[in-house]
């Protein structure tokens, strides 16, 4: 099997960490780099199964901090990048933006300036559906590679930025690149401040479910393992300088999905507690993915059902995980957050 140096930003966040889960298993000659700075989101727990892997190293460092990631990139001349390292979270991003435009965008600068100086193979920037803006609520209208992009939050505009960014390094200097823009994701280790799990450790423990607005706003969910798989089409098999959208059409009301949590546990829908609605709550996101099954192949393995299920499970069989995550500092944010 071909020997290949790859970096992973962000791999011990919720997406990186499974997608370097994912290399892993079906690259194993692949010789495999973590650089995350360990923010609040970030959790090295979820790779005790492969931390002493000889072909995985894990750095600690900031993706802002230009000579930090210059003599790195100097010094190992990694062929591929795939570029998850960010601030995720869009109600984060109302109340503090200028970590936001720090970390996605700055971050992603020096990344570019990085990888050009080393002749990187290909960088994948993973990107968001969230740049595009809202959809209404009329169920026939869906976001596509050509969609105006048009930001509504701090966090939405910050990807929007680094994705103008890599797409500026590709018509300028000729960076082999990738965009990819998907939909919400969910599945195993994804930190307990994004809604499905929010609902189900709340749940668990008999803890109130806060709904923004009426429950009302549209989502489309991707289980975290379908999002690998396209992010690995797109690195082997995506051609330079396009944009692939990612998403499996699975809408649904952040109600509905709540009272899926709630029902699968066997609770109670008086945990519902309907409270100040999100500034700028974008109404409905929904993905067209037709570019990338037809000229890449690819296709999702989960429905909503099936994901949602084995996610579920996954959070009641791995309590410990974010049990621990959610008694420390988390438990401020959330009392700020929803309490005011
Ligand atoms: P996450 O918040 O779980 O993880 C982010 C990781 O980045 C953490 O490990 C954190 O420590 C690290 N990080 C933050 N700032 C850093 C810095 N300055 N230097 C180095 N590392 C830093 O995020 P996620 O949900 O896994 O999302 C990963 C990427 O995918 C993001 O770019 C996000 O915009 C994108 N995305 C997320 C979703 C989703 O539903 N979660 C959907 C589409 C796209
Ligand atoms: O669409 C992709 C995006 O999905 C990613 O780019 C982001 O990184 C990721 O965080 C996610 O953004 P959302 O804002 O859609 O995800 P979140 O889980 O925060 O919220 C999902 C929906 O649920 C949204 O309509 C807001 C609502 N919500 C969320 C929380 C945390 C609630 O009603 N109550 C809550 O407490």
């Amino acid at each position: 099997m071909v020997k290949k140096k790859i970096l992973i930003t962000g791999g011990a966040g919720f997406i990186g960490g499974n997608f370097i889960q994912y290399l892993i298993c079906k690259y194993p000659a692949y010789e495999i780099y973590n650089l995350d700075l360990l923010t609040y989101a970030g959790d090295l727990g979820k790779h005790r199964a492969f931390e002493t892997n000889d072909n995985y190293t894990f750095v600690k460092g900031d993706i802002v901090n230009r000579e930090l990631v210059m003599t790195f990139f100097k010094k190992e001349q990694f062929d591929y990048v795939v570029h998850f390292a960010a601030e995720s979270h869009v109600d984060r991003s109302i109340t503090d933006p200028s970590v936001f435009v720090r970390t996605n965008v700055l971050g992603t600068q020096v990344l570019l300036e990085a990888a050009m100086q080393v002749g990187i193979s290909k960088f994948v920037h993973v990107s968001t559906d969230e740049v595009y803006g809202e959809l209404d609520f009329e169920l026939s209208t869906f976001f596509t590679e050509e969609t105006s992009l048009l930001p509504n939050s701090p966090y939405s505009a910050s990807k929007a930025s680094s994705d103008c960014l890599v797409r500026a390094y590709y018509k300028t200097y000729g960076l082999p690149m990738n965009i990819t823009r998907c939909s919400n994701n969910y599945g195993p280790y994804q930190f307990p401040e994004k809604l499905i799990p929010l609902t189900i450790s709340r749940v668990l423990k008999d803890e109130k479910i806060p709904i923004y607005g009426d429950g009302q706003n549209i989502r489309d969910w991707l289980h975290v393992f379908d999002h690998c798989t396209a992010i690995d089409l797109v690195l082997h098999e995506g051609v330079n300088g396009e944009i692939y959208n990612i998403g499996g059409h699975n809408e649904h009301t952040n109600l509905e999905v709540v009272q899926t949590i709630i029902k699968t546990l066997g609770k109670s829908e008086k945990l519902i507690k309907y409270v100040t609605d999100r500034l700028a709550h974008d109404k409905r996101y929904a993905i067209d993915p037709t570019k990338i099954e037809r000229s890449l192949g690819w296709k999702p393995i989960y429905t909503f059902e099936t994901g949602i299920a084995q996610t579920i499970q996954w959070y009641v069989e791995n309590n410990t995980w974010w049990d621990q995550i959610i008694s420390g500092q988390y438990q401020q944010y959330f009392e700020k957050q929803y309490l005011g």
